[in-house]
């Protein structure tokens, strides 16, 4: 793997397939929590749907260095699907018939802070504009004092519209989970982001 500061400008960004999903696995598990994400909640991403995708960042020497999953999804379909409350957000996203979600994005430890996520939502907002969304939305993961990936949205114009305590213990009673930050339960609270179009 190189470590080069340029890394983002080298990285091949392609649709995620079936076989990229132990690699996907591997990332989240580290990143997210382990069993944050199974083989099952991947597979309608993977298979490209009018709803649902999912890209990789390939390394130039092939390792898969980051990933996001991405949906389209109405406003009541955001309410109840990522348990947002969009009552609580100013503005007209409740009533939005396509909302883009980048629901999921997390990039290899050793490929950290060289662009990659940057690259990776920049294709994702491109890709989702595509879909002729009305909004974009992400739901970014506060561990501590850190927005993990605030600042890459901010990059985007994607603005800090809800924060919500304890997300992830709630939206995600199954507790199946482990938090690489707070442990499990996860008590960390998530931040909504959102651009409306
Ligand atoms: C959040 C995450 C996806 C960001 O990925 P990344 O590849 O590190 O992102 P980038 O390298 O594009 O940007 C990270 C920081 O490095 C900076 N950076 C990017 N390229 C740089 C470069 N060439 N030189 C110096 N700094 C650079 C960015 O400005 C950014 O700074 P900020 O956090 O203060 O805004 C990654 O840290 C991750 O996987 N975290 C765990 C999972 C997670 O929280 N995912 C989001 C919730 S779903």
């Amino acid at each position: 793997m190189t470590s080069s500061r340029n890394l983002s400008k080298n990285i091949t960004l392609q649709k995620a397939s079936r076989e990229h999903i132990p690699q996907i696995l591997a990332i989240s598990d580290e990143q997210l929590g382990d069993k944050y994400l199974s083989f099952a909640s991947l597979e309608d991403a993977v298979n490209q749907t009018d709803r649902a995708a999912a890209k990789v960042g390939i390394s130039p020497g092939g390792e898969l260095a980051g990933f996001y999953l991405s949906y389209v999804y109405s406003g009541e379909e955001l309410e109840a699907k990522l348990e947002i409350p969009l009552s609580k957000v100013s503005g007209q996203l409740k009533n939005l018939q396509r909302i883009g979600v980048l629901k999921t994005v997390a990039v290899k430890e050793n490929c950290q802070g060289l662009g990659v996520g940057s690259e990776l939502v920049r294709d994702g907002v491109n890709e989702l504009k595509k879909r002729r969304v009305q909004a974009i939305c992400s739901v970014a993961w506060k561990s501590g004092e850190k927005t993990n990936i605030g600042g890459v949205l901010s990059k985007f114009n994607l603005k800090p519209v809800l924060k919500i305590p304890e997300y992830w213990k709630n939206h995600r009673p199954d507790q199946a989970f482990i938090c690489p930050a707070c442990g499990q339960p996860c008590l960390c609270p998530a931040v909504v982001y959102a651009l409306v179009l």
